[in-house]
């Protein structure tokens, strides 16, 4: 494609809006026509964060401002409930959206609401809407008005066992995901837990077991996978980090752990953004930091143990922004990886 695509983002002012700000900014095919905040309207978007000075700049308009604007695609980095809400008059006109939030991940309104505490706005979109996960829905993204970006643990523990249900869903008795995330995977939000003598030289769980929100995400997207109703044990930890995650995934399974290897390396073989490693060769948060790559790769198996998976992203690259943007180049025809290379 040759002309620019004009995009809006609302809620640039979250650490995923400036992750998405600097990879649109070098986007060939792609202008930035409008950037919003509640809290920051008619602020320069240079004044919040002074590291994008000389490389994209804009006044933040309020959100209610924003519906007399014209774009070909809006993406919100707004929270759930909120993000639903102010997106629904872009997609009543037939613009395309991308929602980083979980507000149109979760296809039954049941789940959503029970999950999230509130009441699904536009439960007949839910149907309409496109989970985004390049890597196992790439044609129905090509198509997608509105897309759910998946969520950022989801992805790191989704992407190694999505393979493994399809293939073997009925060999595989039991998953537990033990995940730890960087604390700007909570926002830029104000919270206690996540203040730097809080968070510092500390490492905590929260939300173990089956009660964080990623779960049921989880869940929909394995029993999608393997034909059949599927839970698994997810376990969150708070990583004294800026950025990325790590996921331990122990999998009770008749399958070899050189097996599984073999399904993933086949199935990510031509996949530019998941690096599937050899067995043993474990992937750290370094390797991805900073990058839309998911690094994965496979051991255990033997002498009692369950076969285990070790994965990790950026979560505000793969896990938010960057998948948002690979997203973006699916639905509008440019290359993939375009704008997520360096
Ligand atoms: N952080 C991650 O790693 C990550 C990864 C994947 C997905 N996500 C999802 O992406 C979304 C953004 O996450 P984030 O961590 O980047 O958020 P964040 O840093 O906490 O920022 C939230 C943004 O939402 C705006 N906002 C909050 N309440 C609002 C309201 N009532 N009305 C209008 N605007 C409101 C804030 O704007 P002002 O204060 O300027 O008004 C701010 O720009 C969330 O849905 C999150 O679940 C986050």
């Amino acid at each position: 494609v040759s002309k620019k695509i004009s995009i809006g983002i609302l809620g640039a002012t979250s650490y995923t809006g400036i992750e998405l700000v600097r990879l649109l900014a070098r986007h060939p095919g792609v202008s930035i026509s409008f950037i919003s905040s509640r809290s920051n309207p008619n602020e320069r978007y240079s004044k919040i964060f002074p590291e994008i000075k000389g490389i994209f700049d804009a006044t933040l308009i309020a959100p209610e401002d924003t519906y007399t604007e014209t774009v070909d695609c809006v993406f919100s980095c707004l929270p759930h409930a909120v993000s639903a809400e102010l997106l629904l008059p872009f997609i009543e006109k037939g613009t395309r959206v991308i929602d980083l939030s979980a507000d149109f991940r979760i296809k039954d309104p049941h789940i959503y609401e029970q999950w999230y505490k509130h009441k699904h706005p536009a439960v007949d979109l839910l149907k309409k809407s496109v989970y985004g996960l390049p890597e196992h829905y790439r044609k129905q993204i090509a198509g997608a008005q509105i897309l759910a970006n998946p969520g950022c643990y989801v992805t790191s523990v989704i992407l190694p066992l999505i393979p493994l249900f399809k293939k073997a869903g009925a060999v595989i008795e039991w998953v537990i995901a033990d995940s730890k995330s960087g604390v700007s995977g909570a926002g830029r939000t104000l919270k206690m837990t996540n203040s730097f003598c809080e968070a510092h030289d500390n490492f905590s769980a929260y939300a173990v077991g089956h009660s964080h929100r990623h779960t049921p995400e989880m869940e929909q997207e394995l029993s999608l996978a393997a034909k059949k109703p599927v839970t698994l044990t997810f376990s969150p930890h708070l990583l004294p980090i800026n950025r990325g995650i790590l996921s331990t995934l122990y999998i009770k399974t008749a399958l070899s752990t050189a097996e599984c290897q073999a399904i993933i390396a086949a199935e990510y073989a031509n996949e530019p953004f998941v690096r599937v490693r050899e067995a043993g060769d474990l992937p750290d948060i370094h390797d991805v930091a900073y990058t839309n790559y998911c690094d994965m790769a496979f051991t255990g198996g033997s002498d009692g143990c369950p076969v285990i998976a070790v994965s990790t992203l950026d979560n505000l690259v793969k896990g938010a922004s960057g998948q948002a943007v690979q997203n973006m180049n699916i639905m509008f025809g440019f290359g993939e990886t375009t704008g997520l290379l360096r």
